[in-house]
């Protein structure tokens, strides 16, 4: 199975969102045909009607309808009603060929900061009960701080217990954004992946524009991170299940 883990769009009129790179990047993922496109939230910059249209339009260039979840920026401005309206729920289980995708809604009206709650951990609990199938789970924002992504801010309030289930059940991947920074780390069993930024102009330093491809295989997860601008493409992580070895390229 292909996912494509896309994050951090911000479709927006001002200076963040860069269509160009927008228009390139969607052209990159639909010749790689994945299974499944998640979008890990900030789809607009201040969750306005005009950029909520503006994300309805472009969003069908993908060639693969998304399972979307919010971020902080949509939540703006009555921007979480608008997400309703766009995407539909903000929290769901969704069940594909060899995954079960549980995707929680991290974000909070008009708040940076994020927190699942008890609420969404029962979600998670319920979703892995279900053992035949492997378990993804996707929110906005990060569980743990992130390199490369300036001081640490915003990591959602119950970090903590939402590692702790997250590690005593040995979900094999979790999918994040938030950050603009793509990375990824393996605790324990778990891979905690971050996208990058997949069109929004405030990139850091040299890492660009970016998202993630993630292939599972039977007992392997590999991590492959697309450069959009220069349209290169390098494999970053390689996770072996059964022996839990990780190699991880983001350190070369
Ligand atoms: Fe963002
Ligand atoms: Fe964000």
């Amino acid at each position: 199975m292909k996912i494509a883990h896309i994050s951090d769009i911000h479709f927006n009129y001002g200076t963040d969102f860069n269509e160009k790179v927008y228009e390139k990047a969607v052209k990159l993922l639909n010749k790689i045909n994945p299974d499944l496109v998640f979008i890990s939230g900030d789809l607009t910059t201040d969750g306005l009607l005009s950029e909520y249209d503006l994300a309805r339009e472009k969003i069908k260039e993908i060639n693969v309808k998304p399972a979307v979840v919010p971020g902080n920026h949509d939540e703006r401005n009555l921007g979480f009603k608008l997400f309703r309206e766009v995407f539909g729920e903000t929290d769901f289980i969704r069940n594909y060929d060899n995954v079960i995708l549980v995707a929680l809604a991290s974000s909070e009206p008009d708040k940076d900061d994020g927190r699942l709650g008890r609420g969404r951990h029962e979600r998670i609990e319920q979703a892995i009960k279900k053992k035949n199938k492997m378990t993804v789970i996707g929110f906005h924002h990060h569980l743990i701080p992130v390199p490369n992504s300036g001081r640490e801010a915003n990591i959602i309030e119950d970090a903590g217990e939402t590692l702790d289930i997250i590690l005593k059940n040995e979900i094999p991947l979790v999918l994040m954004g938030h950050r603009h920074v793509p990375w990824a780390v393996k605790i324990h069993k778990t891979l905690l992946v971050n996208a990058g930024t997949f069109s929004c102009n405030r990139t850091r330093a040299h890492l660009g524009y970016t998202f993630n491809i993630i292939d599972i295989n039977k007992d392997k997860i590999e991590v492959t991170v697309i450069n959009v601008k220069k349209g290169e493409q390098k494999k970053v992580i390689e996770f072996n299940l059964s022996d839990g070895c990780c190699f991880n390229r983001y350190y070369d």
